[in-house]
């Protein structure tokens, strides 16, 4: 595994937004932080919930147009951003080994666990085939394989709807600005729907997305000798209709001081306080159009569940 947190990074980056959106009016943290061993297991189980249908959807359009998609990319290297525990990812891999065009796969996750998980499985399934994962942030270090071969990256899961509108303008610019002609982009997006199914989707009644988000504060507890006190914050799940997006927050359910001991502050929060922990943007087919040509791409093909529900595009580098 080639690991580009090491050195102290990560612990870097990580006391660096929790300094940044703790002093913040109001508070939130990024949610790139809820993702450890266990924060990613959380993830796979809200997967398989009755009431989260991206990855279902995600899965059936898969199902229906990998092979066409292989078809067109000829991909040779398979570059997977967020790639999680890559179960779907196998349907991308089994259209390229059949197509004929793929020599790697390449996972690219800031959880050190789902790229060992993802490798050990996959590599018995595609021998011949390259798996080399990589460890990194693809929001402040974003980089490809530099080999001669043709490469696709997918980003999928709706993953792109996490970041903030402008992140998200910059993270596309950027990526375009390291593919080459012949690469291409397969980005899935959640598509804006009614706010009463995407409220059920991430507060499910078992209560697992909201020890997703609880997550967040066992990280911090661990890695920089924080004392939140997880159960003492409620899972809150706002649709704001404005920006077409789901919010997840933690509400203080009393008046408590925390203390961050390795950034020496302790943080105050009121009674009924709420921190942003995610925002999850749910998109227009028109806007993820509109979104790829403004970064430097055309799409090659929509796709979509027969329900409307999500939507996969393949892009290629505009010249
Ligand atoms: N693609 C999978 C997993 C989605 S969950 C699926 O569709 O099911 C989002 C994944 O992105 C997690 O595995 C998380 O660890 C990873 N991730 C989130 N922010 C990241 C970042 N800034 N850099 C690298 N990986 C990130
Ligand atoms: C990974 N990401 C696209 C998920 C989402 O739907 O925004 C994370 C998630 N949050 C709550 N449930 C799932």
């Amino acid at each position: 595994m080639i690991d580009l947190l090491d050195g102290g990074y990560l612990r870097h980056a990580l006391e660096q937004d929790v300094r940044t959106g703790l002093t913040a009016v109001p508070k939130w943290l990024p949610p790139k932080w809820f993702y450890d061993e266990v924060g990613s297991e959380l993830f796979v189980r809200i997967t398989r919930l009755a009431e989260y249908y991206p990855s279902r959807r995600e899965l059936e359009i898969l199902r229906r147009h990998a092979a066409g998609i292989a078809r067109l990319a000829l991909a040779e290297t398979l570059v997977e951003l967020g790639s999680g525990s890559a179960e779907k990812t196998v349907l991308l891999l089994d259209a390229l080994a059949t197509a004929g065009t793929l020599r790697a796969y390449v996972p690219v996750d800031v959880d050190r666990s789902v790229l060992e998980g993802a490798a050990t499985r996959l590599a018995p399934r595609y021998p011949g085939v390259r798996i080399e994962p990589v460890r990194t942030d693809f929001e402040r270090r974003l980089t490809l394989p530099s080999g001669p071969e043709r490469r696709m990256v997918a980003f999928l899961g709706g993953t792109i709807g996490n970041f903030p509108p402008a992140a998200r303008e910059v993270f596309l610019k950027d990526l375009r600005a390291l593919l080459r002609p012949g690469d291409t982009l397969l980005l899935g997006t959640d598509l804006v729907k009614d706010p009463r199914r995407l409220l059920a989707a991430y507060d499910d009644p078992l209560g697992v997305t909201a020890e997703f988000n609880r997550n967040v504060l066992r990280v911090i507890n661990r890695e920089l000798g924080a004392a939140f006190e997880p159960e003492a914050f409620e899972h809150i799940v706002r649709y704001d209709e404005d920006h077409e997006w789901i919010e997840m927050r933690l509400r203080a359910t009393r008046a408590m001081e925390v203390e961050i001991r390795a950034l020496g502050m302790v943080v105050r929060f009121e009674p009924g306080e709420e921190m942003r922990t995610e925002i999850s943007a749910k998109f227009r087919p028109e806007g993820v159009a509109a979104e790829l040509a403004r970064a430097g791409f055309s799409v090659l093909r929509w796709y979509t569940d027969p329900a409307g529900d999500y939507g996969l595009t393949l892009a290629a580098p505009r010249d």
